[in-house]
């Protein structure tokens, strides 16, 4: 159980990655296992699109390139910092050798006439696509795979899908960036339990 313990607490999130390719039967295998993550009703509303050729991560990160630069236009920032923001997540996105998009598909999940539950329908939703995520990343870590969750795809959710031809019920959640780890960061800094948990 420590190792356990241990191997839950040494997950990093990976942002440098060799070059290598991960192959197509290793990034089975870790969705494979995300699949076993809980699931409200045991709907299983997690979708995930797979690129690993460079052409298609090209196109998906050009097309998010351009709503990213509107939006920190929209924030007013210098350009010189909107561009290098903006190549930045281009250069992340193409540098990485498998990019997963995580979606959530909402067509089996329970209807509700009402705005106050159709919300909290789409929140356990989106909680489930979560668990899928984190349990990505877990796969990913057990294979030597490093990984990254990027939100950015949740700001363009109609750009992601357009540029992806992915069907409107799947909606982007999350991307993760995967590769073989070439940076080993020191773990991040926790809150201390007493901060985040009451025993009552
Ligand atoms: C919902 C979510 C969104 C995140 N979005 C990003 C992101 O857009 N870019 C990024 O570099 N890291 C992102 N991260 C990774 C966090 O920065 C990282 O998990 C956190 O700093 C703790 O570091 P660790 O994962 O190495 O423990 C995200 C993580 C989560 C759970």
């Amino acid at each position: 159980m420590d190792s356990l313990q241990n191997f839950l607490r040494t997950r990093r999130s990976i942002r440098r990655f060799k070059p290598d390719p991960v192959p197509d039967s290793v990034i089975r295998d870790i969705l494979h296992t995300a699949t076993f993550a809980p699931s409200a009703h045991n709907r299983q509303p997690w979708r995930f699109v797979v690129l690993t050729n460079s052409r298609r991560k090209e196109h998906l990160s050009g097309a998010m390139a351009e709503e990213f630069q509107r939006d920190l236009e929209k924030d007013k920032l210098p350009h010189d910092e909107i561009r290098k923001r903006v190549n930045r997540s281009r250069e992340r996105i193409e540098g990485a050798p498998a990019v997963v998009v995580l979606c959530v598909d909402m067509s089996e999940m329970d209807q509700y006439p009402d705005t106050r539950r159709r919300k909290a329908e789409y929140l356990i939703a989106a909680q489930s696509v979560a668990n899928a995520g984190m349990l990505l990343l877990l796969a990913a870590h057990a294979e030597g795979v490093g990984g990254v969750w990027v939100c950015s795809p949740l700001f363009a959710q109609e750009i992601v899908q357009k540029a992806l031809n992915i069907s409107g019920t799947w909606e982007p959640q999350a991307m993760f960036l995967l590769g073989y780890p070439d940076e080993s960061p020191k773990a991040r800094e926790r809150k201390p339990l007493a901060e985040v948990v009451k025993f009552i």
